[in-house]
């Protein structure tokens, strides 16, 4: 009754921003990401008959209520499908900061799906799984895979076909992403309020589900044909589109702060100076830059270099979540 797994962050290329369903927690636009390698989060999950809450240990301490509430919810899913009502408890530790923008949730729910279902003895499918994690977080269906990832809006209202697949493995391409950290702290908003406040009020919003069907064609086709300067001017302006769809919500939400906006010059100046790098930036103030292998010390090297940059890690492409031990 006790499992551990692994899983990575991903960053969407075309953003996830807003749910078609708030039950099954259904997208409603599909997104495509790349699984970053270095980023990881790990998570045991460990159910006993005599425990009478769910525990949650996150990086070392006891979490919040409001962080623990959300886990147990989300073992509740795993517990009705094991039919079983055994308490759990969870160790999780992420490598990078929790809850900034960097994407800790996906691979949060990621690990827990795995690690929960294998706990409860449920053999789940890949498949399966994605639409476990989801349930948890949007993002964290993505990270069920590795490599290049596009996540499906589905059409069933039980959300069984709200997955993710893979486009292409982790080895596919030989490209970086560099993650400029900029803030560690907590973000302001989350996404699911920052989303739902969007989806009511702005004026964008169905131009922004509308076009997102055209991004998701055009991506695929970038990533099939390896046209990498297509794929970062994809991202860029999927993740301008979603953050100007959110700064147009009442009250506006602003995610970036002024190293955020220092960064994306720096990296528009590099491509200037014939660099293949892009950015895209999620619900948070982190940078992140897209370039080729071959380029992420230069990009690492310029972007540490920006007063007010705490940290930078460099990302290979990387592998979906899997069992550590049983
Ligand atoms: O998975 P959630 O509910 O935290 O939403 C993620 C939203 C973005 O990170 C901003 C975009 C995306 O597609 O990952």
């Amino acid at each position: 009754m006790k499992a551990t797994a692994k899983a990575h962050p991903n960053i969407a290329l075309i953003k996830y921003w807003g749910k078609r369903d708030q039950k099954f927690n259904l997208p409603a636009v599909g997104s495509i990401s790349i699984t970053l390698q270095e980023m990881a989060t790990v998570s045991t999950v460990e159910f006993q008959p005599d425990l009478k809450d769910d525990i949650l240990i996150l990086n070392g301490t006891k979490a919040k209520q409001i962080e623990s509430k959300r886990v147990s919810n989300f073992l509740d899913l795993i517990r009705a499908e094991a039919s079983f009502d055994f308490r759990a408890k969870v160790n999780s530790e992420n490598n990078f900061p929790t809850g900034a923008g960097l994407a800790s949730s996906a691979s949060a729910f990621a690990s827990l799906a795995v690690a929960g279902s294998r706990a409860a003895g449920l053999a789940l499918s890949k498949s399966k799984l994605s639409e476990l994690a989801r349930r948890g977080s949007g993002s964290a269906a993505r990270s069920i895979w590795g490599g290049f990832v596009e996540m499906k809006i589905g059409e069933r209202s039980d959300g069984s076909d709200a997955v993710a697949l893979q486009l292409a493995d982790e080895n596919y391409w030989d490209v970086g992403v560099v993650v400029a950290i900029t803030s560690e702290k907590y973000k302001n908003i989350g996404s699911t309020k920052a989303m739902n406040d969007t989806a009511r009020t702005s004026p964008f919003y169905g131009q922004w589900v509308f076009s997102s069907q055209k991004d998701l064609e055009e991506m695929r086709s970038a990533i099939f044909s390896r046209n990498f300067h297509k794929v970062g001017e994809l991202s860029e302006f999927s993740c301008l589109k979603m953050h100007a769809v959110t700064l147009s919500a009442r009250p506006g939400i602003i995610y970036w702060n002024k190293v955020t906006i220092e960064c994306i010059e720096c990296i528009r100046q590099l491509r200037k100076n014939n660099t293949a790098v892009y950015f895209t930036i999620d619900a948070g103030p982190q940078v992140k830059a897209l370039c080729l292998s071959k380029d992420k010390n230069l990009v690492k090297r310029t972007l540490q270099k920006i007063k007010g940059v705490k940290n930078v890690i460099i990302n290979s492409p990387g592998s979906g979540a899997e069992i550590l031990n049983e």
